[in-house]
């Protein structure tokens, strides 16, 4: 037997190396351990996708590759030493066949060496720098990554006479990664980022930089905050006049997330984002699953909820191809997945283990009192251009 008691981490590391053995293969229960920011400044995107991983439950059951599931979750506040701390306690004492969830990309990094360790299957739900794949063999996503979505708002910007941009994103791995390529596709097709500012992840403050961008009187700004900044950023720059100068937003489908749009007012209006989901999605299967998600929670899903959606569906079939077992069975069983999504056809790339989707290209619009993201334009089948270069 393996001494699981929480001693010091020295101990801990070799029983991780342990459990990779496959100690969980025995039993008639296999377990998901969940990370997700429950509190905090992130809160909303655990409350986004621990809602979307109970629907998922509740309408696919608790039973994959012939065992039962249980699910836990665990709030680490978004900081990724409490991330760290409680990955390896559901590895080595709850023996948990996969991780997943991860808020922010700190906590995504945080856990993928106890992944490796362990052995341990470890899905990103919402993190969305392109390097969090490459941080172990065995992490897998179902989110998106910002290179994916930033280079097509680019070729949109270009296409549409937009030339001088300022750019402001949230200083830290996602938002370098939005700021990088974002860049270089508009200087590729002709155009120039002026000026690059960042405004930092926990309790920004955007009057200082919306000041600069007033003062440097550019064509568009393009955003990217991390969900739950949006409501915040979009008030003050209707505050300060700025769409009223003439100074175009453009962003992330993060600034105009569906959790929080309706809060923003009409200043959202017309503020064109590039996503790879909206819950005005127009397909059936998107219809079915807002639909339900909205009988169950009384709010609109967002792009997190979407993640923690197929990041269980993702689990579930890979565990039926598996027969429960885990380890290095589950990653393969994991790589090469090809489903639809509330958000269109995806496909998790076998090479990177990354997502591979299309990217919309959309519009804030009023329609029956609310705003949504209309999309308006479909870039197909994105594979992450983070990877490779
Ligand atoms: C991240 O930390 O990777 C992250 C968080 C929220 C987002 C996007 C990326 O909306």
């Amino acid at each position: 037997m393996i001494n699981t008691t929480k001693r010091v981490t020295l101990t801990a590391m070799s029983a991780l190396a342990l459990i990779g053995s496959g100690a969980h293969a025995q039993s008639d229960t296999v377990k998901i351990g969940v990370i997700l920011p429950m509190t905090g400044q992130q809160a909303s995107t655990g409350r986004q996708i621990d809602a979307a991983i109970k629907l998922w439950v509740a309408q696919n059951g608790n039973k994959a590759g012939g065992k039962k599931v249980e699910v836990i979750i665990k709030d680490d506040g978004s900081l990724p030493d409490a991330t760290r701390r409680l990955a390896q306690e559901l590895v080595v004492n709850d023996k948990v066949v996969a991780l997943a969830g991860f808020g922010i990309t700190p906590s995504a990094m945080a856990a993928a060496p106890i992944a490796t360790q362990s052995k341990t299957p470890l899905v990103v739900m919402a993190a969305a720098t392109s390097s969090i794949t490459e941080a172990s063999p065995y992490v897998v996503r179902t989110s998106f990554t910002l290179p994916q979505v930033s280079v097509g708002l680019a070729e949109w910007a270009s296409a549409n006479k937009i030339k001088k941009v300022v750019s402001l994103v949230a200083d830290y791995g996602p938002g370098y990664d939005a700021e990088k390529f974002f860049a270089e596709r508009i200087l590729f097709n002709g155009g120039q980022v002026i000026e690059k500012l960042r405004t930092p992840l926990r309790a920004p403050d955007f009057a200082p930089v919306l000041q600069k961008v007033r003062d440097a009187n550019p064509d568009a700004l393009f955003v990217f905050l991390p969900s739950g900044q949006g409501a915040a950023f979009m008030k003050q720059f209707g505050e300060r006049g700025l769409d009223k100068a003439g100074i175009r937003l453009i962003a992330t489908g993060d600034v105009t997330d569906d959790d929080q749009l309706n809060d923003m007012g009409d200043v959202a209006i017309g503020v064109v984002s590039s996503h790879h989901y909206s819950a005005a999605h127009p397909s059936p299967a998107n219809k079915k699953f807002v639909e339900a998600f909205q009988a169950a929670n009384k709010f609109r899903p967002n792009f997190m909820a979407v993640g923690g959606y197929d990041g269980m569906r993702l689990i579930y079939k890979g565990l039926d191809t598996t027969k429960g077992a885990g380890g290095d069975a589950l990653v393969t069983a994991m790589k090469g997945q090809l489903f639809e999504s509330p958000r269109g056809q995806v496909l998790i790339d076998a090479q990177t283990r990354d997502i591979i989707q299309d990217v919309y290209i959309r519009k804030v619009e009023k329609k029956d009192g609310q705003l949504w993201n209309i999309e308006f334009d479909t870039i197909k089948s994105v594979k992450d251009p983070g990877k490779n270069r």
